[in-house]
């Protein structure tokens, strides 16, 4: 659940929030983090593979149990492994969706819920096509347009939530080490992995918060896929179809 007061440029929120991860490990210092601005009482830990429906199930319920209800969920797991390349699809993008369905359940107006907001982490990688790692490409070319499509069921049924994806640059984080093992067939492919970076630049952890809190907060935004480049955002133009009319809009 979430409320949120706006003090000067600062955005200050104050709210309870689950975070889900399978490995408790990573979780520690963003819940620290948490922990310390808002109190212990306003954040949970739950480990989750998101390749699991059994476990998605359990957390949101327990999440529901503890805070009441869920408003926003943000569809964040993901791995850059090409030799696993079915466990990328399996939790890049099915995890996404996995998870989205659940919290329909119980965010969706048309069965009760009070709606919200969903924003899903895809990449500069689902807007266009990475050389060095077809299978994460094509998870995240899903994840857009699974988003995409979403936004549009929800306009049209009323279900109350909107759908967002953000498209980051390069960002360091873990995902970014070992890059020529991650590439497995295709790292003969990596100069041109790190040509790209150089040419793109990084993106900084801040920054990727920033968009995604933009896509939350602005009710405004739905079905948009923001890049997030080090030389700023934009929101991505697609074609889109109407069902009364036979060519893209
Ligand atoms: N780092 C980048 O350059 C970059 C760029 C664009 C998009 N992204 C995307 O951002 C998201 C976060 O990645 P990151 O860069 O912070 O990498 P990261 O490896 O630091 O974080 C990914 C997290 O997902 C968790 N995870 C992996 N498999 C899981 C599973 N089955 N169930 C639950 N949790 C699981 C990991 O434990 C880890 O904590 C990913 O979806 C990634 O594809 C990253
Ligand atoms: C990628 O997947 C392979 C095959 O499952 C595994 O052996 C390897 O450890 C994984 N690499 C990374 C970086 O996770
Ligand atoms: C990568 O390897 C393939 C075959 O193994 C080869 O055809 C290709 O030229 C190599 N590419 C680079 C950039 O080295």
């Amino acid at each position: 659940s979430l409320k949120f007061s706006l003090y000067g440029t600062c955005l200050h929120f104050l709210l309870t929030v689950a975070l889900l991860d399978i490995n408790e490990a990573a979780a520690e210092r963003p819940l620290q983090a948490l922990e310390q601005q808002f109190g212990a009482e306003k954040t949970i830990f739950l480990k989750c593979d998101v390749e699991s429906e059994e476990q998605i199930r359990a957390a949101f319920k327990k999440t529901v149990e503890t805070f009441g209800g869920i408003d926003i969920l943000c569809n964040n797991a993901g791995i850059l492994n090409e030799t696993s390349w079915e466990k990328t699809i399996s939790i890049n993008l099915m995890g996404v969706i996995r998870g989205t369905y659940v919290a329909l359940e119980q965010m969706n107006r048309l069965s009760g819920g009070r709606g919200g907001v969903i924003v899903n982490t895809a990449s500069m990688a689902g807007i266009g096509p990475f050389l060095s790692c077809p299978s994460y490409t094509a998870s995240k070319f899903g994840v857009v347009g699974f988003t995409r499509a979403m936004a549009a069921a929800s306009e049209a049924s009323g279900y109350g939530v909107r759908f967002n994806a953000v498209c980051p640059g390069f960002v360091q984080t873990d995902l970014m080490t070992n890059i020529p093992v991650r590439l497995g067939q295709f790292s003969n492919l990596t100069a041109a992995a790190h040509q790209l970076v150089d040419v793109m630049g990084m993106v900084a952890v801040s920054d990727v918060a920033a968009a995604a809190l933009e896509l939350l907060t602005d009710n405004t935004k739905n079905g948009e896929a923001l890049l997030v480049l080090q030389s700023g955002n934009m929101y991505m133009q697609f074609p889109s179809f109407n069902p009364t009319q036979n060519k893209p809009l």
